[in-house]
């Protein structure tokens, strides 16, 4: 399980090292594709294209000449999510579902270079997936290299500056009937990791020497905490910034921290929540609560002193109350953020939605309200 670290035997974790600026050695346009795991992939797409207004874009399974697996490729603007489920008991894919429940597996770069960040990452002590591999059809061709990350998470490395065709060789359009209008969502602002207690600085490490990333923000447990619970977080970021990774791991508290839920029922460390970056937060959500998504519910309270705290916004505080949504402010603006539910039966991944204007930072005001509105949850759950 944490074959990454175990292997990164050229940087040093009993000595904290602050990463304070981003390294140039692994430049990254941005995210790729995220991979997720499933159980029932054809069931999985119709709830991102139903629920989260995503678009059928390529497949691949038994009729592209696969035999152990399925992958639907949606999109939404610049989001591409891979849906895999196995078709067989004994496949690696099965073992990670049977392990996990749905979880990503995969969250991808996109790169110039694959074999250099490969080349670069393994020098710097990454353990590798797969080593750099070509992949061709009469579009051209897709590089692609992977290393591990956290638990059972993977980066694969994508070039595709040599490659026309639609997502990668091996898949054909999806073509389907059924294509419910998008949401507004544009791209992944950040995808957050849930590490073991005590493993938070190994990863930031890793982060920052093996990748080259800054230590953006660190939060620790005074920043973090409700009466029960608390966590720490470190938030990696790639030089250009389109890649923020925030590591949390749990802190002691009086009772289970949402942290250690997760642990629990993953099974081990793994991609907590990813956060969509909207323009109109106000249409996404209004659509999103239309269609069937859940929302952790805020306490009316919370809107009775948030504009205390936040100045004024461009948005009627009434509308956000009623939708839930959330807002912080930082030197240099402020936020709209809301979170829903865990999006399977395992209270372990779920989204983030996100309208920055201005701000760069994460919501750390709404962290107690949205803390206590979680616990709500755990207490419902029994797992608090
Ligand atoms: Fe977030």
């Amino acid at each position: 399980m944490d074959g990454a670290l175990k292997n990164a035997t050229n940087f040093n974790y009993g000595n904290e090292k602050i990463f304070e600026k981003a390294e140039d050695f692994l430049p990254i346009n941005g995210t790729d594709y995220v991979e997720l795991y499933v159980g029932n992939a054809k069931q999985a797409a119709h709830f991102y294209k139903t629920a989260m207004g995503f678009q059928s874009h390529a497949y691949a399974g038994l009729e592209t000449g696969l035999r152990d697996r399925t992958s639907y490729v949606l999109v939404q603007d610049k989001i591409r999510l891979v849906l895999t489920t196995p078709l067989t008991s004994n496949s690696p894919i099965s073992e990670h579902i049977k392990k996990h429940g749905d979880g990503i597996k995969v969250i991808a770069l996109w790169v110039d270079d694959a074999r250099k960040a490969y080349e670069e990452t393994m020098s710097r002590g990454a353990t590798s997936y797969f080593e750099p591999t070509v992949e061709t059809d009469q579009h051209g061709e897709i590089v692609r290299a992977g290393i591990h990350t956290y638990g059972e998470t993977v980066h694969i490395f994508v070039e595709r500056k040599n490659y026309k065709g639609l997502f990668m060789p091996g898949f054909v359009k999806w073509e389907s009937e059924y294509n419910p209008t998008g949401m507004g969502l544009k791209f992944i602002d950040h995808m957050v990791g849930n590490v073991e207690l005590g493993a938070m600085n190994k990863w930031a490490e890793f982060y920052g020497h093996v990748m080259g990333f800054a230590n953006l923000i660190t939060f620790d447990d005074k920043d973090i905490s409700t009466q029960y619970t608390a966590l720490m977080s470190k938030v990696m970021s790639n030089g250009n910034g389109r890649i923020k990774f925030p590591l949390n791991e749990p802190a002691a508290g009086l009772k289970k921290s949402q942290i250690e839920e997760y642990l629990d029922f993953y099974e081990g460390p793994g991609c907590q929540h990813i956060a969509v970056a909207t323009d109109d937060i106000v249409f996404t959500v209004s659509e999103m609560r239309r269609r069937g998504v859940e929302f952790l519910h805020v306490p009316g309270s919370y809107y009775d002193t948030v504009l205390d705290r936040v100045g004024d916004i461009a948005e009627d505080i009434r509308t956000l109350k009623n939708l839930g949504i959330m807002v912080d402010r930082d030197e240099e603006g402020y936020l709209l953020q809301i979170f829903t539910k865990p999006v399977e039966d395992r209270p372990t991944l779920f989204f983030e939605i996100i309208q920055r204007k201005g701000a760069k930072s994460f919501g750390k005001g709404n962290f107690k309200a949205l803390f206590e509105s979680i616990e709500a949850e755990q207490a419902r759950r029994g797992t608090l």
